[in-house]
């Protein structure tokens, strides 16, 4: 049997690769310090299948939690919203460097294939959309988001250090805004934001005039790309956008969500956060070629799967 280890995998994405690589067969191995996940996302696994390590990545790893041996290692911790990268302003700095050091160490030591979660956010507030893999990005390195997007920027250039000085095998994704069920119904981003607030009857908050765009990505298609990413030979070195084309206005998205959710529209303004971005697009040319991919979930069945999972919590 194939083992991995996923830093992170008690978070939301990391839960559903969780679940994709068991159903591969594989034994994997879950570091995570719970500080934005939670076991209960991994509660239907055993631990034949599932081994939960509680620890910081940012620090040393304990030797005695780890396998003796393991084929890939999946960086995914890291605080991913705003809200908490920004209440963990200086554990996203660490665990994105000291934590990304020791994920490759890890792989290094293994022998085994590395893939780190970068984000869209490397490029900033884009001057160019949709954004390629080769734009270099347009981002303040000193303000309230740099936490994350400067970490993100330095876990991509130790990453590719690695591989020219170690020779792993590594691969950089970079991901777009991801949705779907086991979201944290309050961590700010803009998808629990709108379905909290349309089963609780309020207004969707809109920052800004709601011109800026964004593109969603159901979380079963990113998992797609991401075992893709992990099964497919040839990609070290390789950086590659992983998210949905579609491009949307935030009205727009709230519109579409109103709808699914079945309530009239009504929409709250509030200021718009400093540095948010204005446009994020992903070109996903680099994907559809090297990993054969691109997502199938439309976004009304995505967002319909969403509003169950939240339903079930009873907002
Ligand atoms: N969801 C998205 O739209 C999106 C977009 C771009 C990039 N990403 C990246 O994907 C990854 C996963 O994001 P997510 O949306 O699943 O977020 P999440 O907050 O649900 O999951 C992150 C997980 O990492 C764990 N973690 C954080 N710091 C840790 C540390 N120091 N030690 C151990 N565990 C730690 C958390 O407890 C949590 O379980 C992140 O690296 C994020 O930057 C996500």
């Amino acid at each position: 049997m194939k083992t991995a280890i996923v830093t992170g995998g008690a978070g939301f994405i990391g839960s559903h690769l969780v679940d994709r690589l068991v159903s591969e067969r594989m034994f994997v191995v879950v570091l995570d310090n719970l500080c934005t996940g939670s076991w209960d996302n991994l509660a239907h696994h055993s631990e034949q299948h599932v081994k939960r390590v509680l620890c910081n990545v940012s620090d040393p790893w304990p030797s005695e939690d780890l396998p003796t041996s393991a084929n890939l290692v999946v960086h995914l911790a890291s605080p991913a919203s705003p809200i908490h990268y920004r209440r963990l302003a200086i554990e996203t700095l660490l665990v994105n460097s000291e934590g990304t050091k020791n994920a490759l160490d890890a792989a290094r030591r293994y022998g085994a294939r590395f893939i780190l979660a970068s984000t869209s956010e490397a490029y900033g507030d884009p001057a160019v959309s949709p954004q390629p893999e080769t734009y270099w990005g347009h981002v303040n390195p000193i303000g309230p988001r740099s936490c994350y997007d400067e970490s993100k920027r330095f876990a991509e250039a130790l990453t590719m250090e690695y591989i020219r000085q170690y020779d792993i095998d590594a691969r950089i994704l970079r991901f777009f805004n991801c949705y779907g069920p086991r979201m944290q119904s309050e961590d700010g981003r803009v998808v629990p934001n709108f379905v909290r607030q349309a089963l609780s009857g309020q207004p969707l908050t809109i920052y800004g005039n709601g011109e800026q765009t964004r593109s969603f990505c159901y979380v079963s298609d990113e998992v797609e790309a991401i075992w893709g990413a992990a099964t497919i030979d040839g990609l070290q070195g390789e950086v590659i956008n992983v998210g949905n084309p579609q491009e949307r206005t935030i009205l727009n998205f709230a519109e579409v969500v109103a709808d699914v959710g079945g309530v009239p529209l009504e929409i709250e303004s509030q200021p718009l956060p400093p540095d948010d971005p204005t446009n994020r697009c992903p070109d996903i040319t680099k994907a559809r070629k090297l990993l054969c991919w691109e997502p199938k979930v439309g976004l009304r069945d995505g967002l319909e799967e969403t509003f169950a999972f939240f339903r079930q919590k009873a907002y």
